[in-house]
């Protein structure tokens, strides 16, 4: 699928498209259709019940999109947080410098300073991709969205650009609240917002996007142990080192991991639970998965070790960055004691410490994207959206053959029955092809269709998406039978 397919699919079928479409659109934003909206809290809600369940001890928190200034003093945004822009001469347009380099040259220019950046611009005589005008010297931009918050406007504010914050300002009440016990994982599913400056791919690098981040504080006198490595111990991660840059990915063991890559054991873990998170529960493809290892210059700022979750997508070029596993030490912890001027060390097993916090943060569209290409194909004469039933936007459609001689009435108490325990949705307009074909698109895992037959022998057909297999169930045994299929 290309992304101008992507594109066309997700407007057309009520997935996503730009934002304030009947004003011309506005850049880096989007709106979610019913189709996206269903796949997207699917997609979180698959996201909440896993990774909570990974540890008793992980609570999801929701706390507020605005902060206040000191906030991103303390967290280092104010003075890391930079896209480097270069500006257009001739007709005045922004580009950022990595982004025209990469699209020039084909390769991946995140990390590097702006004089090195002005130096590539000027060597490779790259032009304003607009108006072909001369480029000037690459300058560092800052990303957040500032606010004037209150009557007067003098209260400085910024819209938060990754729910992580949220989490560390509100660390200490919980370790509290959750009778102090480590390691202390809080979620944050929410909004982030970055004033990207070329804003593309779709729904890939938007100015408003949505995150799932869970913050892990933990010892790190216990970084090298997890009380439950046995049981990854053994499972292979499939991994894209720094030194393996061109080179294929590597597959190793958790154990291998440690000895060659002398990465922690509390890392891994983790690691090994992402990719378990994609393969066993998304049930997306080994082939298409990868964590790839930053190299010094790429990591975040905040980042002492830093390995991208990659998906292989085709409508852009090949693996991109859908989320990341980041261990940040004690630099979010440390800063806002500084800042705030309050102790933000803990007392735990006797000792007085700053927790460290390992980061597993997602973005969620670039997930739902991801979703749609790697699910989406063409069969001869249909489009299916192949998605697991945990993710798909609906699980059953019900349809009556016909609108009349009592099937109507017969289809309807069948949805009403299946409503409270599936998602489902009751179609009864045009052919049954077209019912069915109309479904498939969007990913409806099961179509039940009541005809003639079902009056006398209180039976349905249940339609497979994926084969179209169509099998007779009676009523009476159907929820049993739709369960028994979606596992
Ligand atoms: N708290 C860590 C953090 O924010 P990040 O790598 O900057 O790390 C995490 O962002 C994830 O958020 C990325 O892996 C990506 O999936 C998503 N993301 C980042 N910027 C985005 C954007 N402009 N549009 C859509 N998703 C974005």
């Amino acid at each position: 699928m290309n992304i101008e397919d992507l594109s066309e699919f997700a407007r057309k079928k009520g997935f996503f498209w730009v934002s304030s479409e009947i004003y011309g659109g506005f850049t880096g934003f989007y709106d979610y259709g019913v189709n996206g909206t269903l796949l997207k809290r699917k997609f979180e809600n698959q996201w909440r019940k896993y990774f909570l369940g990974l540890d008793d001890n992980f609570f999801e928190i929701e706390p507020s999109d605005i902060m206040p200034e000191k906030v991103f003093v303390a967290s280092g945004h104010i003075t890391n947080f930079v896209d480097p822009v270069a500006k257009c001469m001739k007709c005045g347009a922004h580009h950022r410098a990595d982004h025209i380099l990469e699209d020039f040259l084909k390769r991946n220019f995140e990390g590097i300073t702006a004089e090195d950046l002005t130096k590539l611009i000027k060597d490779n005589k790259i032009v304003c991709p607009k108006c072909k005008g001369a480029l000037g010297d690459v300058k560092p931009l800052i990303m957040m969205f500032p606010l004037s918050v209150g009557a007067e406007g003098d209260v400085k504010g910024y819209l938060r650009p990754e729910t992580a914050q949220g989490a560390y300002v509100n660390f200490l009440r919980h370790f509290n609240i959750l009778r102090n016990k480590l390691p202390l994982g809080l979620a944050v599913i929410g909004k982030a917002y970055r004033n990207e400056i070329s804003p593309r791919n779709l729904t890939t690098r938007m100015r408003e996007f949505t995150q799932a981040e869970l913050q892990i504080f933990f010892d790190p006198d216990k970084l090298n142990e997890h009380e439950r490595w046995d049981e990854v111990k053994n499972y292979i991660l499939i991994l894209y080192p720094v030194d393996q840059r061109g080179k294929k990915t590597v597959k190793l063991s958790c154990e291998e991991v440690v000895k060659k890559l002398k990465l922690p054991k509390f890392y891994i873990w983790y690691l090994a639970k992402v990719q378990q998170f994609y393969l066993d529960h998304l049930k997306l493809p080994e082939a298409k998965f990868r964590f790839k290892e930053l190299s010094e210059e790429e990591k975040a700022f905040y980042n002492k070790i830093h390995w991208d979750v990659e998906l292989d997508l085709e409508s852009l070029g090949g693996f991109k960055e859908v989320g990341g596993v980041h261990y940040r030490g004690d630099h979010d912890l440390s800063g806002h004691e500084k800042i705030s001027k309050e102790s933000h060390k803990i007392f735990f097993e006797g000792k007085k410490f700053t927790a460290n916090i390992l980061e597993l943060s997602f973005g969620v569209d670039r997930n739902i994207y991801a979703l749609i290409e790697l699910s989406y194909r063409k069969e001869k004469d249909r489009a299916i959206l192949s998605l697991p039933p945990n993710l798909a936007p609906l699980q059953v459609a019900v349809f009556p053959l016909v609108n009349k001689d009592s099937i109507d009435k017969k289809a309807r108490a069948v949805f009403e029955a299946l409503k409270e325990d599936f998602d489902a949705v009751y179609d009864d307009s045009g052919s049954i092809g077209k019912r069915y074909y109309r479904e498939d698109e969007r990913g409806t895992f099961l179509a039940i269709t009541v005809d003639y037959d079902s009056l006398k022998a209180e039976d349905v057909t249940v339609r497979s998406r994926d084969t179209t297999k169509q099998t007779r169930v009676s009523i009476k045994d159907l929820k049993k039978t739709l369960l028994t299929l979606m596992k």
